[in-house]
């Protein structure tokens, strides 16, 4: 699926307005429920927070991990869940 969104978006508004169906729980970063794997452009997304960079080192997450609840989208992003 595709969709489009504006520069700065945020990836857990996109996802829910789109319903592409990624499971949300706190939406704060700590539940790792919207964990994502990016797939392509990660250049594009802001970068972790620290309540994110937190998170996903307790997963011991790779690089190419998100959490989209965390995340900010400024351009093309190909990702699954
Ligand atoms: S919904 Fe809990 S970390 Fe994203």
């Amino acid at each position: 699926m595709t969709v489009e969104c504006e520069g700065g978006a945020k990836l857990r508004e996109v996802a829910m307005q789109n319903n592409l169906g990624i499971p949300f729980g706190c939406e704060n970063g700590i539940c790792s429920t919207c964990l994502i794997q990016i797939n392509t452009g990660m250049e594009n997304i802001t970068e972790r927070t620290e309540q994110e960079e937190a998170t996903l080192s307790i997963r011991s997450a790779a690089p190419e991990q998100r959490l989209a609840c965390q995340c900010k989208i400024n351009g093309d992003v190909e990702f699954e869940f």
